[in-house]
């Protein structure tokens, strides 16, 4: 899980000993970490493609601005991680995908609630304390970056902090069961109030990162649209429970085992339905393009609510080249069916809109060509071959 990568590795440097983490996905981000954490002297090492050795004992740079850190909006993770073991930390300002304002307010008042410092000079943001300590923080807006980022310097606080209103998503999760694994005394992620005993130190562990529910979400979407049989597996289905229950609603067959799906849309009638995205365990706002792709194709009109980001529709223009009929309304989008796409030349606007154009081309007649492949390749590991 991309998302988990993302965060479980800058975790990795709280630990004084030698981390390694496998079934990391062999993308640009991760890349990304893995030279960054070269750069701040940490020996980080490929032991495979999907594994990566973290051995943070030597002393480490907390001034990391350069520039791989700005492609990508995860860096602000090194910030609760460098937090929490050396007490200061400098980091550039997070990239990411573009879908309006992206602020981290949250995540820097979760670390002024454990009693940092923080300034935001221009492009960097620095953050120091003396010494930080447990704290009970109401998180005003459900935030995964926030929740990880504050749990992530808490750990390693004074004291316990409670975080309420916390994100649930399983890749918070995920990086709770690396943090006790290294020794940190986390209990109730998963749930909106997760609890952190703080602790000294931490030491180095051996884990294994989740599955991609997103990058699962949108294979099941691809064999949605192609009418295909389709069994994706090495998966945890019940974090797909919400759109199994879309696909299920658009008259396709979902078939569950414990680490597979199996989506049959051989004989589906393709009927249209209504989502709204939501922190989990609604249905991911990353699945929001890839499911406009397919209910572009569904008989009748459908609507889409983006809850979670203020724009991100940006790429409904590029389906509208593939013979999308497609309003949008602020937050609404609304979809008139189409019996099927026909092939054009369309760009990838971010990571998931990229997806999206895969989903809608395999379905297009003729021959579709997606520029700006790079985004894809952020978040998927070989996507054409899967
Ligand atoms: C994570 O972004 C994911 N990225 C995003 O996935 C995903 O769309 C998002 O969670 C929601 O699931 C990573 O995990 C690296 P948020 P994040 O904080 O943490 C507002 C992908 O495709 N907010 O949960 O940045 C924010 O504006 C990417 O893999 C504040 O107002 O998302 C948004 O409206 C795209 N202040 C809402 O909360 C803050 O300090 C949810 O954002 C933080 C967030």
């Amino acid at each position: 899980a991309k998302n988990a990568a993302v965060a479980v590795i800058p975790a990795a440097i709280m630990a004084d000993g030698i981390c390694v983490i496998d079934n990391l996905p062999y993308i640009e981000d991760v890349r990304c970490l893995y030279t960054t954490l070269n750069k701040i002297g940490i020996e980080c090492t490929y032991e495979d493609k999907h594994t990566l050795k973290i051995d943070s004992v030597n002393d480490i740079c907390t001034k990391v601005t350069f520039d791989e850190v700005r492609k990508m909006r995860a860096s602000y993770y090194l910030l609760g991680a460098l937090l929490a073991r050396f007490k200061k930390a400098e980091v550039a300002m997070p990239g990411g995908c573009n879908f309006g304002t992206r602020p981290i307010d949250l995540h820097l008042k979760g670390f002024r609630a454990l009693g940092a410092q923080v300034e935001v000079n221009g492009e960097i943001v620095c953050v120091k304390a003396e010494k930080l300590k447990g704290a009970s923080i109401y998180m005003d807006t459900v935030s995964v970056g926030a929740t990880i980022n504050i749990m992530l310097a808490a750990t390693m606080a004074e004291g316990t902090t409670t975080i309420e209103n916390a994100a649930k998503e399983p890749h918070i999760v995920d990086v709770a069961n690396f943090l006790n694994m290294m020794g940190a005394k986390i209990k109730g992620a998963g749930t909106d109030v997760i609890k952190i005993v703080g602790v000294e130190h931490l030491h180095g562990a051996e884990y294994t990162i989740i599955p991609d529910q997103i990058e699962a979400g949108t294979y099941m979407i691809a064999a949605a649209i192609t009418k295909g049989r389709v069994k994706v597996q090495n998966i945890i289905p019940t974090h797909m429970d919400s759109l199994s229950a879309k696909l299920i609603e658009i008259g396709i067959n979902i078939e569950e085992g414990d680490d597979y799906i199996t989506v049959d849309a051989t004989d589906a009638d393709f009927k249209a339905t209504s989502i709204r995205t939501m922190a989990y365990p609604g249905l991911p706002t990353d699945l929001q393009p890839q499911m406009a792709a397919l209910l572009s194709v569904c008989e009748g009109t459908s609507m889409i609510t983006e809850n979670v980001w203020e724009k991100r529709y940006q790429y409904i223009d590029e389906l509208k080249k593939l013979g999308a009929k497609i309003t949008v309304e602020g937050r609404v989008a609304i979809i008139e069916g189409v019996k099927e796409l026909s092939g054009a030349t369309v760009e990838a606007t971010d990571l998931r809109a990229g997806a999206a154009m895969i989903i809608a081309a395999l379905n297009a007649r003729g021959e579709t060509v997606i520029g700006e492949v790079k985004y894809i390749d952020r978040g998927y590991e070989e996507v054409e071959n899967k």
